[in-house]
């Protein structure tokens, strides 16, 4: 397997075996921090981290995982830098990749970090863009795994706006890993064709189905996982909430939601979440809709079955492991020292 030199924009950009390699070799990250082994295999690289949305666990963990593996990491955001408004993104990509050995990017189009990779010479990481999140799948499967002990057979159910960036990068992990996908949402919010039409014949080589529906009464009995996210994305106007509330909350996950599931059922949610009052936006929204929880309910997010914070964590030992397998010579010997890289 060859992973030197590439990007990781999409899921579909990779192999079955090359998904599973990341999600072992994410494994041996998670056990060298746990056991305090280190692991600074870069001491003479950098790398840049662009966001023109916000973030906490992303940026974090592309920091954390980068001073792990003994690198510079340099943050930017379109406050902090002329990207985007003095200077294009093209011309930013040319500009960092003489700097920098690799370049993660956040942003809205996908275009855009499709760009920065072709005018790039060194690796880019998409840290989320309006149509998918590949990091996020990764960690996702990671947790899933470590929980199940595997992957082949299972089915996840993300409920609610089934046609988001999440939704997107989960369908196609799902079709890689063999594991069935159920879409349950609104018609309004379902994943687009070219998606399925994609991710389909992927899943069913892989012995795996893919469910699109808007009937809740669906996941009865069938699913191991249940995953939702927030009904309105980073970049989507704050005025649509109440057409999102009205759509999605039939979509809500709530104990019922969870006793619909298998009884060994976990719930994931890539966060940030709005479960409870504690944040500004929960707080505008419960003003104005007088709903309190939306995605999912405070009982569910805080329950044993609710693996969200480990989720959170696997995030960055999978982020660490596409930033090494990508930045890792394999045909110069590498040692702890850096000498050789
Ligand atoms: N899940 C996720 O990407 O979180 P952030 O937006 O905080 O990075
Ligand atoms: N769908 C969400 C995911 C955040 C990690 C968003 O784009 O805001």
């Amino acid at each position: 397997m060859d992973f030197y030199g590439r990007d990781f924009l999409r899921i579909l950009d990779f192999s079955e075996e090359e998904l599973r390699y990341m999600l072992e070799v994410s494994r041996q990250f998670k056990e060298f921090k746990h056991t305090g082994k280190s692991h600074k295999y870069f001491p003479n690289k950098n790398i840049a981290i662009l966001f023109e949305k916000t973030s906490t666990r992303t940026r974090c963990s592309f920091e954390v995982a980068g001073y792990d593996l003994g690198m510079g990491v340099t943050f930017l955001d379109p406050t902090g830098s002329q990207m985007g408004h003095k200077e294009s993104i093209a011309d930013t990509a040319r500009v960092l990749s003489r700097l920098y050995d690799g370049i993660e990017y956040r942003g809205f189009d996908q275009r855009i970090v499709d760009d920065l990779a072709k005018y790039s010479d060194v690796p880019v990481w998409n840290g989320l863009t309006d149509e998918c999140h590949p990091t996020q799948a990764l960690g996702d499967f990671m947790t899933i795994l470590e929980h199940f002990g595997r992957l082949k057979g299972l089915t996840l159910a993300f409920v609610g706006d089934t046609r988001n960036n999440v939704a997107n990068s989960l369908m196609a992990m799902s079709a890689k890993m063999g594991v069935n996908f159920i879409a349950c949402g609104p018609n309004h919010l379902r994943p687009s064709d070219d998606i399925i039409s994609k991710c389909q014949p992927i899943a069913a080589k892989n012995g795996a189905t893919i469910t699109v529906t808007s009937d809740v009464a669906s996941l009865n009995g069938r699913a191991d996982i249940i995953y939702t996210d927030v009904w309105l994305s980073l970049g989507e106007p704050q005025e649509k909430w109440g057409e999102r509330i009205e759509l999605l909350k039939p979509y809500q996950v709530d104990a019922k939601m969870m006793s619909m599931a298998k009884e060994s059922a976990i719930f994931l949610h890539c966060l940030p979440s709005f479960h409870d009052l504690n944040t500004s936006i929960a707080r505008d929204v419960h003003e104005k809709f007088g709903i309190s929880e939306m995605e999912v309910t405070d009982e569910v997010f805080n329950s044993e079955r609710s693996l969200v914070f480990e989720q959170a964590e696997n995030r960055m030992h999978t982020i660490k492991a596409v930033i090494f397998l990508t930045l890792w010579n394999p045909a110069i010997k590498n040692d702890e020292s850096g000498k050789g890289i």
